[in-house]
């Protein structure tokens, strides 16, 4: 059995949704069995109710799982939700454990989510089982979160400087979780993923610009007011201040901004380019459709 959990989120959806597409069946851990169905579930997925944070509740949903793929929100408890579910894992008998991460999240970081997936990442890694670490850039689906301004101001207003990233689109990601999942790929290794451009956000503010037909222009903000505007909107001070390291460390330069297609490339994945996906996603773009995690991540009809 195959166990996928972060289910109800962006890339455990898009994960399930493949390997339905595939046909190959599939266990979803959910903490709420009713929120899960609230989306459509595939008659191959068997949703299986638990909390990664109380090790008792996770029993049905680990018997007999031989892989799991391990997905949870980043927040404050993200090393504890995780270790405590590689625990459970563990104890139950499971064999393989691919663990999302994060892009080089061993190198040095001032991102606080990058040093969560590494201490995470060292605790699969002496668990015993075999273990892979899949480990994603930044999405090309959080530039959702920039349509209001972008349709309503014709501006993407973020605090990255001139700096550069390589987003990849959670479709591609899913199919490389897919094929882990199903035993393809090598165990015990990390595999880097990111899209296959380097863009700075004066070229990701003209390719949308470009599709949707009406000007986008990109605004460098500052940074402090960028924290101000977040916590303003609701975010958490917790959240705000790791995007806040994280756009530092951008504006750095970091790993995010260098291409790497090797983990497309070994399972057969054509690294979707921006510009793609903001065609696929072209009424979200332009404000006239809002993304629910499925049509984000490309699996309902529209998407695809
Ligand atoms: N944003 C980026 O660009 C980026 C890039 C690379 C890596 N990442 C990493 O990607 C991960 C997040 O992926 P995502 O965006 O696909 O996730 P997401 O949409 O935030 O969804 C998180 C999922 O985890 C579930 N979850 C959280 N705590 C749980 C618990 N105690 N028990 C059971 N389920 C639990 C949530 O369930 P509920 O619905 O019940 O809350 C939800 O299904 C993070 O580790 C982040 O660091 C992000």
């Amino acid at each position: 059995m195959l166990l996928v959990t972060g289910t109800t989120g962006l890339n455990g959806s898009a994960v399930v949704h493949e390997l339905a597409h595939e046909g190959v069946a599939v266990r979803a851990l959910v903490r709420d069995l009713a929120k899960a169905r609230q989306a459509p579930v595939p008659s191959t997925v068997e949703l299986v109710e638990g909390d990664m944070l109380c090790p008792d509740t996770l029993g049905p949903a680990l018997d007999g799982v031989e892989r799991v793929l391990l997905i949870s929100t980043a927040n404050e408890r993200m090393v504890e939700t995780q270790t405590t579910f590689i625990d459970a894992a563990r104890r139950a008998g499971v064999e393989h454990v691919i663990k999302f991460s994060g892009r080089a999240t061993d190198a040095p970081s001032g991102f606080r989510f990058a040093h969560m997936h590494a201490e995470i990442e060292e605790y699969l890694r002496s668990s015993g089982m075999r273990w892979t670490m899949l480990r994603p850039s930044a999405f090309m689906q959080v530039y959702f979160r920039e349509v209001p301004s972008m349709t309503g101001e014709g501006v993407l207003n973020l605090p990255m400087g001139d700096a550069s990233i390589a987003p990849v689109d959670v479709a591609d990601i899913a199919k490389v979780a897919s094929a882990l999942l199903q035993g393809k790929g090598e165990a015990d290794r990390r595999y880097e993923m990111s899209g296959p451009e380097s863009l700075t956000m004066d070229q990701v503010a003209e390719t949308v610009s470009s599709v949707i037909g009406k000007p986008v222009r990109y605004v460098a903000a500052d940074p402090a007011a960028k924290r101000e505007a977040l916590l303003k909107a609701g975010l958490s001070p917790f959240f705000a201040d790791a995007l806040d390291e994280l756009f530092a460390e951008r504006r750095r330069g970091c790993a995010e901004a260098v291409v790497d297609s090797s983990t497309h490339e070994a399972f057969g994945v054509r690294p979707t380019t921006f510009a793609e996906f903001v065609r696929k996603h072209e009424a979200v773009f332009r404000g006239e459709a809002q993304p629910s995690n499925l049509w984000a991540a490309g699996w309902l009809p529209s998407g695809r």
